[in-house]
């Protein structure tokens, strides 16, 4: 008899498991980043925008393609719509998932070293300038952060063999919370600092006058970085649901969950730049390199950044399990591999291919892909182009080929009726591939 297909045990516990993938360091390292370098306010305003118009709806096409399939992303597409190309999009989507665990790990294993550089008093009293030294040599070295790298794989794989409920689930139930503690803490202690509302105001306050496609683009690509959107991972999630979970009420429910996380981790890190004097469009060493000096003007600074990157820590952890789960999943099923041996096995592969983006930091670093270093390229290049690119072939997929009776059915399972269908709908069938074709074209030219 064939073995069981594994489910979510609770509601809440796919809620979690869910937020958790959306919530990482695409909300504490990624988000300041970008905001600090598209102009604060504006950037919030564009981005807000284009997660209820973009966002919310093509997390609900995902959810329900994957409760629909009961299988990988691969074969969900097969199923929905045997005979026919579209599973492509799957394919795309297992390989996203190893390009960007790749990198995404290296930038995690940084963070695990921050927490015992931190506890162990190595990131003393520092200057700006003393801390932009420190990191800087340690991401140069070739072999100590790619142990890191190794360290934080190998965790990733440890839950992922657990599987979905034993590992993913309740890793996320006990993680996500103790997060959310610790940032309000972060962020009541960076705003209350003298000065800290300059920061505030230039973070809040949208100059209308600043907007330009290349915000808008990024705005769109950090969306989806964000909501772990357009190479499956929700619909991998979407797949061990039951049938009486709210799907809609879900993906608002995990998309407003991110994007107070992300709210929160620029609450903690712009009013703490400006009321330390330093450059909020520092880059994405804003956190590894601003924070530390900022943390040793506090009082008990080693504890809060010991306590910054554990936490930044946790929430990548409950992320790289959904990246690595989507071609576990897929090799699990089509290759016949247990749980463990697809772990392992895939883990390892994605560990060697994060090497360059780690040497990138040093050896590597006059190895130019478009001007950019190597993880520089591969952040830009999966964020705001293959993401989109897979939510607008999603989306041409419900829009056009699965269609409105099709995909209502099995989206109207957990609930009574969904009210705004018809206008999710045509959101998700005009809407969103108009928008999404437009601002890929024009932001790559
Ligand atoms: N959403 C995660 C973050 O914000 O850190 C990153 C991510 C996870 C992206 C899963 C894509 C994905 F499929």
């Amino acid at each position: 008899m064939a073995k069981e297909r594994e489910q979510w045990g609770s509601k809440l516990g796919f809620i979690l498991a869910a937020a958790g993938s959306a919530i990482g360091l695409g909300n504490i390292w990624r988000f300041p980043t970008v905001v600090g370098q598209s102009g604060g306010g504006i950037f919030i305003l564009i981005y807000l925008i284009i997660i209820f118009l973009i966002g919310i709806p093509l997390m609900i096409c995902e959810l329900t393609i994957g409760r629909r399939g009961k299988s990988n992303i691969v074969r969900a597409f097969k199923g929905i719509k045997p005979g026919s190309p579209w599973w492509i999009i799957g394919a795309l989507g297992v390989a996203a998932g190893f390009i960007i665990l790749s990198f995404y790990s290296v930038i995690a294993g940084w963070s695990v070293a921050y927490i015992f550089k931190f506890l162990s008093g190595g990131l003393n009293n520092l200057g700006v300038r003393d801390s932009g030294e420190v990191f800087g040599s340690f991401v140069a070295s070739p072999i100590e952060p790619l142990i890191w790298h190794g360290i934080f794989m190998a965790m990733t794989i440890g839950i992922v063999i657990f599987g979905i409920d034993k590992g993913i689930e309740k890793a996320s139930k006990i993680m996500m919370p103790i997060l959310f503690v610790l940032l309000l803490l972060l962020a009541l202690r960076s705003i209350t600092l003298p000065g800290a509302f300059e920061g505030l105001k230039w973070y809040l306050t949208p100059n209308l006058k600043a907007i330009n496609i290349k915000i808008i683009l990024g705005a769109l690509g950090q969306v989806f970085f964000s909501l772990s959107l357009g190479m499956g991972a929700m619909m991998t999630y979407g797949s061990y649901l039951t049938d009486d979970n709210d799907i809609p009420n879900s993906a608002m429910l995990i998309s407003l969950a991110d994007l107070s996380i992300a709210v929160l981790a620029g609450f903690i890190i712009i009013p703490a730049v400006f009321a330390f004097d330093y450059e909020p469009n520092a880059g994405p060493s804003l956190i590894f390199i601003t924070l530390p000096a900022v943390f040793a003007f506090l009082p008990l600074g080693n504890i809060f950044g010991g306590l910054f990157f554990s936490l930044l820590t946790i929430a990548a952890l409950t992320s790289a399990i959904s990246l690595l789960e989507v071609p576990v999943a897929y090799f699990i099923e089509e290759f016949k591999w247990s749980r463990k041996e697809a772990s392992i096995i895939l883990g390892s592969v994605i560990f060697i291919l994060g090497i360059p983006s780690s040497l990138s930091m040093g050896i590597l670093g006059q190895t130019l892909i478009f001007g950019k270093g190597f993880l520089d390229f591969m952040d830009f290049f999966s964020s705001n182009l293959i993401l989109p690119i897979g939510g607008l072939l999603t989306a041409l997929f419900v829009g056009w080929v699965w269609g409105d009776r099709g995909i209502f059915n099995e989206l109207e399972k957990g609930r009574v009726t969904f009210t705004l269908k018809n206008i999710w709908f045509s959101i998700v069938k005009y809407l969103l591939p108009i928008v999404l074709f437009y601002i890929l074209i024009t932001g790559l030219i």
